[in-house]
């Protein structure tokens, strides 16, 4: 089957170039508010942001900490919110996120960011269904550059459990997705009972990419195709069109080639760029690829 993909070099804040009920899935890993890699991101997409870090230099106070995480969210939901929009009656958001844990102002402490989204999601009109547990091998707890659990040792009452699992938050807009009775997409788009067994239980666990892919992969934090090839497979059929706001390395417009759907996918930073063609496969695949530049 011949499909169509949309690279946009723009901010997923806004998606003007998407009408209102045209996509049937999304899905995506956006940048994790309070991890370290992407405290400059979020500080260029929301000054108010870094303005904040500065003043946390200044001040310790724990108000800036939560500010800081606050501003971060209202930052994402912004695009859940364009998400809930462009999305039709009946269709699915899956988000990967992780928590974050961080000692800022010299306490360490847990940002829970799953639950947070779950709340803008809510309030935004999505319905929350069963989430997903990815626990990811390549998260092992590293200190001091070894293999270790954070904390005080074999000591109580100080030492901290290891975040190893990461979430598949899944939404729905509206009501439950309904076919004509003449559309026999559906059943060509059925998975096998093994996969079914498989994909509907709520822990995964499949390898992580970070040690076998490059540096600007890494630095996307790409995710597995393994996560994303499900997710597409359970939730869309084939010729559905599926949206990625945070693309990142292409993961998501890869699979939804692969698997017989159109894809959109939002991203800002134009260095990755040659990574996205790379993956996707830009010149040499049979399906069309249009890429757009917004004009501000
Ligand atoms: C965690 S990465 C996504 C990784 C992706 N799943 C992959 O497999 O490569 C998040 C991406 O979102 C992009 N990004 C952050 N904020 C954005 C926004 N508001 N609009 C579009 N892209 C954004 C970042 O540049 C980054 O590449």
């Amino acid at each position: 089957m011949q499909t169509e993909h949309k690279i946009i070099l723009a901010n997923s804040q806004q998606m003007p170039e998407l009408n209102g009920s045209s996509i049937h899935l999304m899905v995506t890993s956006p940048p994790y508010p309070m991890i370290k890699m992407w405290d400059a991101q979020f500080g260029r997409i929301n000054p108010q942001i870094a303005t904040l870090w500065q003043k946390l230099e200044t001040d310790g106070g724990e108000e800036t900490v939560t500010q800081i995480y606050d501003a971060m969210h209202e930052t994402l939901a912004r695009t859940w919110r364009e998400t809930f929009r462009v999305l039709v009656d009946g269709g699915i958001a899956c988000i990967n996120i992780g928590d974050a844990t961080r000692t800022v102002n010299g306490k360490f402490r847990l940002f829970p960011n799953h639950s947070r989204i779950i709340e803008h999601c809510e309030k935004t009109g999505f319905t929350t269904l069963p989430y997903i547990l990815w626990k990811k091998p390549t998260t092992k707890p590293k200190y001091k550059g070894k293999g270790a659990f954070l904390g005080s040792g074999f000591l109580p009452p100080n030492a901290y459990v290891t975040l190893d699992c990461e979430f598949i938050l899944i939404f729905r807009k509206g009501k439950l997705k309904k076919f004509p009775p003449n559309d026999n997409r559906r059943y060509k788009s059925a998975f096998t009972k093994k996969q079914r067994d498989e994909w509907f239980t709520q822990i995964w666990n499949v390898k992580g990419t970070r040690q076998t892919t490059s540096q600007l992969e890494r630095r996307t934090a790409a995710y597995p195709d393994e996560i994303v090839n499900r997710l597409i497979r359970m939730f869309s059929v084939k010729g559905d069109t599926v949206l990625d706001p945070f693309l990142g390395s292409g993961t998501t417009t890869k699979s939804a080639i692969q698997n017989e759907r159109n894809s959109i996918g939002y991203e800002t930073d134009e260095t990755l760029l040659p990574l996205i063609k790379k993956k996707t496969g830009f010149q040499s695949t049979a399906s069309k690829l249009t890429l757009i530049r917004r004009k501000n």
